[in-house]
């Protein structure tokens, strides 16, 4: 299973504790290319540039095709290349971490280490937030994270993932090798309970 979303959006810190209580190995694509390249992602960008990135982030989805059973955490651009998230709707789950701009773009600000957005002023990484959404949102399940917790979020998506099972039955939920019914058609429309505090 794969998660998208923007930077900031809680991908690696949902998709650590996901992967733990579905038993799976935890991926991140950012650490594919970082410990492939000896280098951290600003330093590949100010060395490389961004071109060089995206050709990391194409030959690490080649690698996805033998991760089916991990969890994935992808890097906020990486299924925005042409095809790329059409791949990913084949290799299995895909799930949108949407959190709201603000919060996405102020998480990602705080840790730091976002090339993206240094030098990029707030109205430009809005807009690149905004660009992409289109293509998040055709992921089979997408979760509005923004109120809720990690814990929240991780529950729902294993809700999914054996309401799948049930579904499709147990080979189709354990390889993610096929495409699950959506449960968002288009756009963010689910809300879990908002956090408690
Ligand atoms: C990027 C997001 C980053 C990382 C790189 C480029 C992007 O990952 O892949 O800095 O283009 O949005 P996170 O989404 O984990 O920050």
């Amino acid at each position: 299973m794969i998660l998208v979303g923007f930077m900031g959006a809680g991908k690696s810190t949902v998709g650590r504790l996901l992967a733990r209580r579905l038993g799976r190995c935890f991926v991140e694509t950012d650490a594919m290319i970082t410990t492939r390249e000896g280098r951290s992602i600003p330093e590949i960008f100010e060395v490389r540039g961004e071109p060089y990135f995206r050709k990391l982030e194409a030959e690490a989805l080649d690698a996805l095709t033998d991760k089916r059973d991990h969890v994935v955490a992808t890097g906020g651009g990486f299924p925005c290349e042409p095809g790329v998230m059409d791949r990913l709707l084949e290799l299995g789950t895909v799930v949108w971490l949407a959190a709201d701009f603000e919060a996405a773009y102020a998480r990602a600000n705080r840790i730091g280490g976002r090339p993206m957005l240094a030098g990029r002023s707030v109205e430009d990484a809005a807009a690149l937030y905004r660009v992409r959404q289109d293509v998040y949102r055709r992921a089979h399940l997408a979760l509005d994270t923004t109120r809720m917790t990690v814990d929240a979020v991780v529950a729902r998506i294993v809700r999914h993932l054996r309401d799948r099972e049930r579904r499709e039955g147990p080979a189709a939920a354990s390889s993610d090798a096929s495409r699950a019914p959506l449960d968002q058609p288009a756009g963010v429309g689910e809300r879990e309970d908002p956090k408690g505090g």
